[in-house]
């Protein structure tokens, strides 16, 4: 009924101007147009989504979780290891196939993926009509329409300056508690196995003010926890835009005013005293002693550090060009254990880099012994075009070599997580609820401050809601408890 009056409407204003009714009519025809987007990788890549949902919905895209009611078709896609780039290709052959039954369907490729292989995506992938760097999603609009025009658009610039910091990202399948929020673009670090700094180009930091709108927004929309996000956090530096390593030559003003992580910490938890903070990742070469005692200092900072060490060698440490030696790393988490003593620490391990001996791999194993990490996240290596390993090392360490050891690792980890959820059995912990338990729906799944999941009885208690848990029982990476009220 409400189009029938639409197109009376757009009739009798086609008389009076011919021109501009055929923008509206245009525009009406895009409005309501459906987005379906995939997201692949890290944590940024589902930020970015979020970015990409909001610079499309301006364009009259509406979002679906029914690809084959889609107009287009995104796919967010990593590069970090071949295994991920893999699974991405699968997906493109399901959506050719989708696309049969629905041929004015277009398809776009985002993300590390777009940034490496650039137009040659076009050439290996037919279904692709579009290809987007991370760097280039306000482009969109423009993308889209060349797509619209039947012709294939590309755009993987990448720049020193964009950070989205004034695009409100629409949240996508939100538990509408807990969000990204991100700080910082790019790295810097070039870790020689790594293809980040490829694809997702310089580091750069957002401005702190549209960091705590954001987060103040959010606040208002009623979730209770923010992940800050950014492949190093700890080199965070606002100084009023631009790259870090252009620092040297800001103003006096500039120099004074500049914000560096500990400093949006502070910030981030004084503004919203009743969020939860956290963030990720920390590189252990740039974390200071000044964010943990910030992390001390207030309640509602996560007391949760992921912290990589990739390698417990100092050899292979020094070959991926890790900033840091084992003894360093050591240093770092003792400093953490005395100043926040019930700070859970996480790892991102890989073995089997070029070279690694069994005794390297020994050291990676003592190295966990000593540290006994609360989780960790353990992958073989995987060699990765345009690095400086690629380049300059050969992947030597034979594939059954490299799957044995990693099993070794994640056994060791799951002793180790059992290990750390022990030390929680009987206590009272906070939890925020996230959401129905994976395995059973009169349960409840949160997470305490540590970051390690606990499940219990639903009862009468809510999402969102912050519950006092008993811990009963565990895993080795769950607990699991009872809600017990306090004030009585
Ligand atoms: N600083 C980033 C790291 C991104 S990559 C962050 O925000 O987490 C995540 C993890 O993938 C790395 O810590 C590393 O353990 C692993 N990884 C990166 N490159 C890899 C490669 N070529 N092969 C295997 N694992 C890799
Ligand atoms: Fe990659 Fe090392 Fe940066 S792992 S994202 S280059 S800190």
């Amino acid at each position: 009924m409400e189009k029938i009056i639409d197109e009376k409407k757009q009739g009798e204003s086609l008389v009076l101007d011919p021109q501009k009714n055929a923008e509206q009519a245009i525009r009406n025809e895009k409005d309501g147009r459906k987005l379906y987007i995939e997201s692949y990788g890290c944590q940024m890549n589902f930020s970015d989504s979020e970015i990409v949902a909001s610079i499309l919905a301006n364009e009259g895209f509406n979002t679906t979780r029914q690809v084959e009611e889609a107009d287009l078709v995104l796919i967010n896609t990593c590069s970090i290891r071949e295994k991920a780039e893999q699974t991405v290709r699968k997906r493109l052959e399901k959506f050719n196939a989708v696309k049969k039954i629905n041929p004015g369907m277009k398809v776009g490729v985002l993300g590390c993926m777009a940034e490496r292989l650039k137009n040659k995506f076009l050439e290996e992938e037919k279904i692709v009509d579009m290809v987007v760097g991370p760097d280039a999603y306000k482009d969109l609009p423009n993308l889209v329409q060349e797509i619209d025009e039947g012709r294939n658009a590309v755009n993987v610039i990448l720049s020193k300056e964009e950070t989205y910091g004034d695009v409100a990202p629409v949240r996508l399948n939100s538990n509408g508690v807990t969000a990204f929020v991100s700080i910082t673009r790019g790295c810097d670090n070039m870790c020689t196995f790594c293809v980040v700094p490829f694809t997702r180009g310089r580091e750069r930091s957002r401005d702190p003010q549209s960091i705590l709108e954001e987060v103040n927004e959010l606040w208002e929309k009623g979730y209770k926890e923010i992940t800050l996000l950014g492949q190093n956090v700890d080199s965070y530096l606002w100084y009023g835009g631009g790259l870090k390593k252009d620092y040297d030559n800001a103003s006096e003003i500039q120099k004074a005013t500049a914000v560096n992580f500990a400093g949006l910490l502070a910030m981030v938890a004084e503004a919203q005293p009743g969020m939860r903070i956290r963030f990720s990742t920390s590189n252990p070469q740039d974390m200071t002693l000044d964010v943990i005692e910030v992390m001390a200092q207030y309640r509602n900072i996560c007391k949760y550090i992921h912290l990589p060490v990739q390698s417990g060698s100092n050899r292979i440490l020094k070959a991926m060009n890790r900033l840091h030696t084992r003894e360093e790393y050591f240093e770092l988490i003792e400093n953490i254990r005395k100043i926040i003593p019930d700070c859970a620490i996480s790892h991102d391990m890989i073995t089997g880099f070029p070279t690694e001996t069994e005794e390297d791999h020994r050291d990676t194993l003592s190295l966990m012994e000593y540290v006994k990490y609360d989780f960790g996240f353990m992958f073989a290596y995987s060699e990765r075009p345009g690095t400086l390993a690629a380049r300059k090392m050969e992947d030597d360490v034979p594939e059954e070599v490299k799957k044995r050891r990693l099993t070794e690792i994640i056994n060791l980890q799951q002793q180790h997580g059992l290990y750390r959820t022990r030390q929680h059995l009987g206590k009272t912990e906070e939890v925020l609820i996230e959401g129905l338990s994976k395995k059973s729906d009169a349960h409840w799944m949160g997470r305490n401050t540590q970051n390690t999941v606990v499940v219990f009885p639903k009862e009468n208690y809510k999402i969102g809601e912050f519950v006092n848990v008993k811990i009963t029982d565990c895993t080795p990476a769950t607990l699991i408890g009872e809600a017990v009220d306090l004030s009585v």
